[in-house]
C-alpha cells in the first residue's frame, strides 16, 4: 500500500510513524513534511502543497488513501477534490468541515441537534454586538467566526477588553475575514478534556482522552499556545463525563451528521469543558489534535491503518480499538520566545537510541543534520503503567535532546 499524509507538524511525524507499522504499508508521501518524517521509516517528503497538484500525485503515484492532517486544506475542499475523481481521502468534505472552519455554523449545528454547549449570540452587526456587550455578565467569551490560527478565541474579563476585542474583529479586521461575524457566548468554568474520535458518519469511536497544556509557562501562566504537553488519558475524564459525553455530545452530533448528510469519514476532535453542571462541548475539529496525538498513538495498540480502511468502508461499527492500559506523557520542546518572536536555524542533537520517543514539528533536515525551524520544535513521550511513571520517563529524556534556546514546560 501507498499512503499520502498531508501536513508538516509533530502531528503528522507520530502519524506518519504509526502507519508505517503496518505490514502491509510500503510507502508513506508526506506533503510538506518536516525533519521528522524525512527521517521516519518508509517515508519521503514531497514538497507539494497546492490542492490540485496533490489530486495529480495521488493519481500517477497509485496511492491508495491520503490522510489529511491539518484543517486548512479540508476547509479548501480538498477531500472534494480527491473524491471527484475517484481516490479515497480520510477527512470530511469541505460542506462538513465547517463544523470547525466557521463557529457560527458550528453553535448553530450544536443547537440544532441538542449538543450540550455553552449559551451564545452571533453577531455581524458592529452595533448590535457593541449593544449586546453593554449589558451582558462577564466575563465572556468572543470568538471570530473563521480560522484564526488559535488566536480567534478572547476571554475578556471586562466591558472594556470585550469592546476592544470587537474593535479589533469587526472593525480593524485584524484576521482578515475571519472576524466579520463573531459568537459571543457565556464563560464556562471547569476543566478542559480533548477528545479525538474516528467516524464513518454512523459509528463514531472516541479514542483515549487527553489533556492539553495551552499556555507557555508553568501553573498555565502566560500567552496560549498551540500546547506544550498531552497526558493522556485525562485524569479529568471519569466514566460520568463519558456518560455525559456519550449522551449528550456523541449521540447527538452523529445524529446532526445524518440529517445533514454530511460525508464524514475521519477525525473529530471534541474540545470539551468539564463543569459542575456537566460536560459541555466547546468546539469542534476535524482533525487529530496536536500535540494530542503524540501522547493518544503512543497508547493506541490498533492498527492504524485498518482503523482508517474501516472507516473509508462504513465499516467502523465492526471494529474495537484497543489501548495500552497505562499512560503517556509528551512534552513540547520549544523554541526560546516562542509563541511570539523568537530564533531558528540551531542544530537539533538528539541521543542515540531514543529515536521512537520523539515526534519532530518545526524541524527541518538540512544536509542531513536537524535544524530548528518553528516554534514548538519537536515533542518526548514517555509511557508507563501510571501518569508519574509516564511523566518520570519523558522528563528524563529532556535531557538527551538539545539545541540552542530549548525551552518547555516542567509541570505538565
Ligand atoms: P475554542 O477554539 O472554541 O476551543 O477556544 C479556545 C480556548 O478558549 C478553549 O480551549 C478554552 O480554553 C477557551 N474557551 C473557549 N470557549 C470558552 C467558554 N465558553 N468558556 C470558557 N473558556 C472558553
Ligand atoms: N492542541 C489543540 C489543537 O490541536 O487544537
Amino acid at each position: 500500500m501507498k499512503i499520502l499524509l498531508v501536513g508538516s507538524g509533530g502531528r503528522e511525524h507520530a502519524i506518519a510513524w504509526k502507519l508505517a507499522q503496518n505490514k502491509n504499508v510500503s510507502k508513506i508521501f508526506v506533503a510538506p513534511g518536516n525533519g521528522g518524517t524525512a527521517l521516519e521509516n518508509k517515508c519521503e517528503n514531497i514538497n507539494i502543497t497546492d490542492l490540485n497538484e496533490l489530486v495529480e500525485f495521488a493519481k500517477e503515484n497509485n496511492i491508495d488513501f491520503t490522510f489529511v492532517g491539518p484543517e486548512e486544506p479540508l476547509t479548501n475542499g480538498i477531500t472534494d477534490k480527491f473524491k471527484k475523481v475517484g481516490l479515497k481521502c480520510f477527512g470530511p468534505d469541505a460542506r462538513a468541515a465547517q463544523l470547525e472552519g466557521s463557529k457560527t455554523f458550528a453553535k448553530e449545528f450544536m443547537k440544532k441537534y441538542g449538543v450540550k454547549t455553552a449559551q451564545y449570540e452571533i453577531f455581524t452587526d458592529y452595533n448590535l454586538a457593541k449593544e449586546y456587550l453593554q449589558k451582558c455578565d462577564y466575563p465572556i467569551v468572543i470568538k471570530a467566526d473563521g480560522l484564526a490560527s488559535g488566536k480567534g478565541v478572547v476571554i475578556a474579563r471586562t466591558r472594556e477588553q470585550a469592546m476592544n476585542t470587537i474593535d479589533d474583529f469587526m472593525i480593524l479586521d485584524i484576521f482578515k475575514g475571519a472576524g466579520k461575524s463573531i459568537v459571543i457566548e457565556e464563560f464556562l468554568e471547569g476543566i478542559e478534556a480533548s477528545i479525538l474520535s474516528i467516524t464513518d458518519g454512523k459509528t463514531l469511536i472516541p479514542f483515549i482522552s487527553g489533556k492539553d497544556h495551552k499556555q507557555i509557562f508553568d501553573g498555565d501562566k502566560g500567552p496560549n499556545t498551540g500546547g506544550m504537553g498531552v497526558i493522556a488519558p485525562n485524569p479529568f475524564v471519569t466514566e460520568d463525563v463519558m456518560k455525559d459525553f456519550e449522551e449528550n455530545i456523541v449521540a447527538n452530533t452523529l445524529r446532526g451528521i445524518e440529517e445533514e448528510e454530511f460525508d464524514f469519514k475521519g477525525i473529530i476532535f471534541f474540545g470539551l469543558m468539564i463543569t459542575k453542571k456537566g460536560t459541555y462541548l466547546l468546539e469542534y475539529n476535524v482533525r487529530m489534535g496536536d500535540p494530542e496525538t503524540q501522547s493518544i498513538l503512543v497508547l493506541m495498540e490498533s492498527d492504524l491503518v485498518d482503523l482508517i480502511q474501516a472507516a473509508l468502508d462504513s465499516k467502523l461499527d465492526e471494529v474495537k480499538v484497543k489501548w495500552y492500559e497505562g499512560s503517556c506523557v509528551n512534552i513540547v520542546l520549544a523554541s526560546k520566545g516562542y509563541p511570539e518572536k523568537f530564533e531558528k536555524g540551531f542544530k537539533i542533537t538528539i541521543e542515540e537510541g531514543i529515536k521512537n520517543k520523539v515526534f519532530l514539528a518545526g524541524a527541518q533536515l538540512v544536509n542531513g543534520e536537524l535544524i530548528t525551524s518553528g516554534g514548538r520544535v519537536l515533542s518526548l513521550v514517555g509511557k508507563g503503567k501510571t501518569i508519574e511513571e509516564a511523566r518520570k520517563e519523558v522528563y528524563k529524556l529532556t535531557n538527551m535532546v538539545d539545541f540552542k534556546g530549548k525551552y518547555f514546560r516542567k509541570d505538565i
